[in-house]
């Protein structure tokens, strides 16, 4: 029988849904914490393929979740583009920019990507030989307005305004930079999918500052012609687009751009996007990841909450954004219990 994620994002109600976590692969596991400081610093994790399948599988082995997601990051695509990315602890991603037509066309061509990003594709090819035969395993990447904002502004700022500036200012400039993202993330998705990915995820953290006609541009756009090429090489490969905090655009993204499913960050209640977004197909989300933190009565009422509001379609069950550092690998136990024995 297919494996229950796959199930799912073809379309079909199974009797409890699939269940897997954003960020489930770090901070929160004490075998993550062990095995990044034998890498050194989080690039050299990412970059090493052992240790990177290591750490994708970590999750799996002590949860028995129904997806692993590959251990890598969205800034590995600048990183290969020619920007200098560097993690600083506890203070986030800081990267050389583009601001300027210079920047821009000192960029590495989509193709040339693919040699810098060899241990990504290795690491999918360790993953794929070493999961449990009901595991599924997604690759991902950002997607182009989410990962332009990082190589403006050089590090994550609140409001993405640098990149909402060089959009204003210069927008044949900015425009060509989401082209080249976009062109870019197609032939790394596609290299991942061949390298054993069996479902990809476009992660659109920042989509929700785009407002009016920007969302259509550089939301639903980019995405939308990321999925088309994708379906016309792998059109079996499932597509999970996360356009977060697109609130009421959340209804009619999958149908605009071709994503199987989409993914629903924690602001959205499942109610309405069951009505408005479910109706269109699988849905994936919405448990606030702090529930994993307090626990108790209010994360198995919470959990019963989403389970019962998507009951009636294709769900797929996640958090509504990244488990955080301060989880109790208890209360994950607790969530899959839950919604796997939903009474
Ligand atoms: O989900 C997984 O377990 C797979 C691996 C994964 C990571 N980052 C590992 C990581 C995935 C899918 C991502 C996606 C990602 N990375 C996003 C989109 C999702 C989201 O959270 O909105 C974004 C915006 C990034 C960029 C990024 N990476 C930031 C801003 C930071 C620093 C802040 C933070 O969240 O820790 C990272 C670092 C990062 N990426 C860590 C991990 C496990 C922590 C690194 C460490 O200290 O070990």
């Amino acid at each position: 029988m297919a494996k229950k994620l796959l199930r799912t994002l073809a379309g079909e109600r199974t009797d409890t849904p699939p269940v897997w976590m954003m960020r489930q692969a770090g901070r929160h596991l004490p075998e993550y914490r062990e095995t990044r400081s034998r890498a050194g610093d989080f690039l050299a994790l990412c970059y090493t393929p052992e240790l990177a399948a290591e750490v994708t599988l970590q999750p799996i082995r002590r949860y028995g979740l129904d997806a692993a997601i590959l251990f890598a990051d969205i800034l590995l695509l600048p990183d290969a583009l020619g920007l200098e990315v560097r993690f600083v602890e506890g203070d986030g991603p800081r990267l050389s920019t583009v601001n300027t037509r210079a920047d821009l066309d000192a960029l590495h061509p989509p193709d040339a990507i693919h040699q810098h990003l060899a241990p990504v594709y290795d690491t999918l090819r360790i993953v794929s030989g070493n999961l449990p035969s009901e595991t599924a395993l997604i690759g991902f990447a950002g997607a182009p307005w989410t990962v332009a904002t990082y190589m403006i502004a050089g590090m994550g700022v609140p409001g993405q305004d640098p990149a909402h500036a060089l959009k204003a200012e210069q927008p044949a400039l900015f425009d060509a930079l989401i082209e080249r993202l976009t062109d870019a993330t197609i032939a790394y998705l596609s290299a991942q999918i061949e390298a054993g990915a069996e479902v990809v995820k476009l992660f659109d953290s920042w989509a929700g500052s785009l407002a009016g006609e920007d969302f259509e541009i550089y939301a639903v756009e980019p995405t939308r012609r990321i999925v088309t090429a994708l379906k016309s090489r792998h059109p079996d490969t499932p597509v999970i687009a996360f356009p977060r905090e697109a609130g009421e655009r959340y209804a009619g993204f999958a149908r605009r751009t071709g994503a199987d499913c989409v993914a629903l960050d924690g602001s959205v209640d499942p109610a309405w996007a069951a009505r408005h977004v479910q109706k269109d197909g699988p849905v994936q989300g919405n448990l606030a990841p702090r529930h994993l933190v307090a626990g108790g009565d209010a994360l198995i009422r919470e959990t019963r909450s989403i389970l019962k509001a998507f009951q009636a379609g294709p769900h797929v069950f996640n958090l509504g954004h990244g488990i955080t550092p301060d989880a109790s690998p208890d209360n994950v136990h607790l969530m899959i219990d839950t919604v796997r024995h939903r009474r």
